[in-house]
């Protein structure tokens, strides 16, 4: 059995020992109440950005992506991702990998956005990786003059409301964070943190948490902050995650709820195989 197949098993185990899901791979379907489109801006008055769309285009950020197998394979991930939170009344999950380059902060905004475009999700995409905060970069959420971050929170030099951005895009608010900032497990740990995390979830009903993590190898901020996680989308990127280190990432990622594993920078370039998704990999 493989790496990735082990740890579905267990966090499949685990739930149903909580009883608190379905299956992973379950056929549970969840009935969505008929509600109006969320709209983002009547929940709280958050900083608005501009985006750049041709820096967009440069960064392969979404909605300025001109491939269309890319696209295509970014819906049918959203479509997938969307059901599985649904089917286990998930609400937050980390985008992390194994290591290094893999594609995670990229996989992560592509499928904020993508997310957003659900008329019926709120998106928060929070920039969670710490000591290599990228978030802000990808999207241009600089240059704005006095802008702070995640990690001015965490150091009790920002409230909530100043570093909540949106951007013009609908039903999508962005947490970037602009410092690097050590002992960064420690601060996800913290009472703020927390607080955070509950405010956002609070907010509004239906809405999507998605955290953009550290690789699991590189530090141990995955798994401090797991208990605040319903789950973890794994990016293993092709010809750049080792079978080694997926071995080495195993005890962790049998610790969460594994929502899935993302394959990017695939050399397929047919649509299912640019992201496949939830494909275990043969161990
Ligand atoms: N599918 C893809 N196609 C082309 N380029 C990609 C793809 N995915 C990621 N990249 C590029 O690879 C580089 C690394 O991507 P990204 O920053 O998303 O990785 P990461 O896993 O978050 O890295 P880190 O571990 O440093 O946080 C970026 O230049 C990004 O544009
Ligand atoms: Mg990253």
């Amino acid at each position: 059995m493989s790496i990735i197949e082990e740890a579905v098993r267990k966090s499949a185990e685990k739930r149903h020992r909580l009883g608190t899901a379905e299956p992973l791979h379950g056929r549970a379907r969840v009935r969505r109440p008929a509600t109006a489109p969320i709209d983002i801006s009547a929940a709280r008055s958050y900083r608005h950005v501009t985006l750049d769309p041709s820096l967009l285009e440069q960064n392969r950020v979404l909605p300025r992506i001109i491939d269309q197998s890319a696209l295509r394979a970014y819906k049918i991930l959203r479509t997938r991702v969307l059901r599985r939170l649904e089917a286990n009344q998930w609400r937050t999950f980390a985008v992390s990998g194994v290591t290094a380059g893999e594609g995670k902060t990229l996989t992560a905004i592509n499928l904020a956005i993508a997310m957003s475009q659900d008329v019926n999700t709120l998106v928060f995409l929070v920039d969670l990786d710490l000591q290599r905060p990228r978030v802000a970069s990808y999207l241009g959420i600089t240059g704005l003059g006095g802008e702070t971050g995640l990690s001015d929170y965490l150091l009790g030099e920002a409230t909530i409301d100043s570093i909540i951005y949106s951007p013009n895009i609908e039903r999508l608010a962005v947490i970037p964070n602009f410092q690097p900032v050590a002992q960064s497990s420690e601060l996800l740990s913290s009472p703020r943190m927390l607080d955070l995390m509950h405010t956002l979830e609070t907010e509004t009903p239906k809405r999507v948490i998605i955290l953009d993590m550290p690789p699991v190898l590189a530090s141990d901020d995955v798994l401090a902050f797991s208990p605040q996680l319903d789950g973890l989308l794994l990016v293993v990127g092709e010809g750049a995650t080792s079978r080694d280190s997926l071995r080495s990432a195993k005890e962790v990622l049998a610790e969460m709820n594994l929502l899935g594993v993302v394959l990017n920078r695939s050399a397929e370039r047919d649509d299912s195989a640019y992201y496949s998704y939830g494909q275990p990999t043969k161990g």
